[in-house]
């Protein structure tokens, strides 16, 4: 595989500034996901679909938004005419039409906006060594050439349009693979061609058409770039990064602290080959940082799903921010330390001054996810996973000893089944071991009263179902639970046991909520039994309890 990692010999900073720099402010954004990104798409839009990612961009907030290629498309030449006809262009909103730098598809494209009351014009023209040589066999010379006619004709359609303004926006592509003095030659020469009204700002879009080099290349190029170009007065500089080598996030950013002012991207990295700068992550990882972008993704997960159905393609589980499972974890110690977060989140965010989670980096709540399935259960979970799914799905609180009884029967179910286990099946688990109405033994009735003699011992009459035949006995204790074993254990056949462990807790927190109890009993040979019953009461459940355990003793 031969490498590019080396910065061209025609680039060398003299002074590398940016490192020490920070992002403090938004950039401009302009979402390119209706010309860059549609183009890429296997089916591309279709018209309806285009109108409603449109709708969808303005929603999030963009002010700048490429609605197409028109003179190269018929869908899009007539979506532009659509929205300039059907006034659908917000009026803080401006959009952008990409044409090459060639008469015929400048004046077509002119056609397409006629009437608009605010566009850009972006024309482009490939200025690499490789581009201008190797694929259209020009100079640089005559590249720059047809750069300037073009835009000197732009000029002369703009002002014969003198109801709609028009602004400039010129890329050299492959900007990252060109000559430095090239490009700021050129692109200086462009905005004087333009010749800016007093306060007009041409958009000089520095695009890494191809992702060549390591993130650091850019942000070097755009400083140098920044630091030479006559024309700094009018120039917006504009970043357009493609992905080929998975870093175009981290090259935005870096040639942001370069001091770039606009970013063009596609939410979740729509375009060619691998895609463009992805928009919702560069976004929201400035939002993190304190950033207000002007973006709204609050409620990710919808537009997320919105995105997929108008492109027809999935957004990976893994996505920064959007994907399924980034909020998710299926490792038992991570699902512990969620878990324990979870619990303590007001006391973490007010010692560390903010959201602050073990495994979380930022509040899910922020991008409309809720907390209920964070923690998912495979064979690789543990107990902290499985008491949080039964606690904010069922709310049920499980012994430790239970726990880790019950852990492990969903560690063999998940391996046996080689799947997530949905949290229904946790709980369907859980009630098919530890909860036994029927068995050995089937309670019919119960009926525990205090000694009208002596009102602290309870007395108590079981109706049971053992071994086929139903049986009453009779006996006294402490309290009805006592009682109620007592009464089991004068049953012929009943094994010796001991009560070693009981809880009792409510399924919710409403006065006739119902109540669920926990007992461990112990066989002669100290083996333990854990079982569970519900109840309208917690004696109720208690005892159920006991005859689920005694079941599951018996076997
Ligand atoms: O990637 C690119 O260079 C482009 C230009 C047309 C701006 O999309
Ligand atoms: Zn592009």
């Amino acid at each position: 595989m031969s490498s590019h990692y080396a910065i061209p010999k025609t680039f060398a900073p003299a002074q590398r500034m940016w490192p020490g720099k920070t992002i403090d402010r938004s950039p401009a954004w302009c979402a390119v996901d209706l010309r860059d990104g549609n183009q890429a798409l296997p089916n591309p839009m279709t018209p309806a679909q285009k109108w409603r990612y449109f709708e969808l961009l303005t929603e999030i907030g963009f002010k700048e938004i490429e609605i197409g290629f028109p003179s190269a498309s018929a869908d899009d030449f007539q979506f532009c005419r659509d929205l300039i006809e059907k006034n659908a262009i917000p009026d803080d909103v401006v959009i952008s039409v990409l044409t090459q730098a060639r008469e015929h598809l400048i004046r077509r494209t002119f056609e397409a906006l006629k009437g608009v009351k605010r566009a850009i014009v972006h024309v482009y023209i490939a200025t690499s060594d490789l581009h201008m040589g190797f694929v259209f066999g020009k100079t640089a010379e005559q590249t720059k050439a047809i750069a300037l006619e073009s835009v000197a004709l732009i000029r002369q359609l703009a002002d014969a349009m003198p109801e709609s303004r028009i602004g400039l926006e010129f890329s050299p592509e492959e900007f990252t693979d060109t000559n430095l003095d090239f490009a700021v030659d050129i692109c200086d020469s462009v905005i004087d061609t333009w010749n800016p009204k007093a306060g007009e700002k041409v958009v000089i879009n520095l695009p890494a058409t191809v992702e060549r080099h390591l993130p650091i290349h850019y942000a070097d190029m755009i400083e140098g770039y920044m630091a030479r170009q006559r024309r700094g007065d009018a120039a917006i500089i504009s970043l357009h990064a493609h992905n080929d080598m998975g870093s175009a996030v981290a090259a935005t950013e870096m040639a942001l602290m370069a001091g770039a002012h606009r970013v063009e991207g596609t939410l979740f990295g729509h375009g060619e080959r691998s895609g463009n700068v992805d928009l919702v992550t560069l976004a929201l990882n400035m939002q993190y940082l304190g950033i207000e972008t002007g973006l709204d993704f609050r409620r990710l997960e919808g537009i997320r799903a919105e995105i997929e159905e108008l492109t027809d393609m999935p957004v990976s589980p893994r996505h920064p921010y959007a994907g399924e499972l980034v909020f998710s974890a299926f490792s038992g110690s991570h699902q512990d330390a969620i878990h324990k977060g979870l619990d303590r989140r007001e006391e973490l965010a007010e010692h560390f001054g903010g959201w602050k989670l073990p495994y979380l980096h930022i509040d899910p709540a922020d991008l409309g996810r809720s907390y209920e399935r964070f923690i998912r259960i495979n064979s690789q979970s543990g107990k902290g996973g499985i008491a949080h799914v039964l606690s904010t799905e069922y709310g049920v609180r499980l012994p430790r000893q239970l726990l880790v009884d019950l852990s492990r029967h969903v560690q063999t179910f998940a391996d046996q089944q080689a799947r997530e286990v949905s949290a229904k099946e946790v709980w369907e688990i859980f009630r098919g071991i530890y909860l036994k109405p029927e068995g050995a033994l089937r309670l019919v009735n119960y009926w525990p009263r205090p000694r009208t003699d002596d009102p602290a011992t309870i007395e108590g009459e079981v109706q049971v179902v053992h071994r086929d035949g139903e049986q009453r006995v009779f006996a006294v204790g402490n309290g009805p639970i006592a009682a109620f074993t007592h009464a089991l254990r004068k049953l012929p056949g009943i094994p010796v046991f001991t009560l070693t462990e009981y809880e009792e807790d409510a399924l919710g927190t409403s006065v006739d909520a119902e109540a669920i109890a926990y007992v461990r009993l112990e066989n002669a040979a100290g083996e333990g039994f854990y079982g569970i019953g519900f109840g309208a009461n917690i004696d109720q459940a208690a005892v159920r309890a006991i005859v689920s355990s005694l079941n599951r003793m018996i076997g």
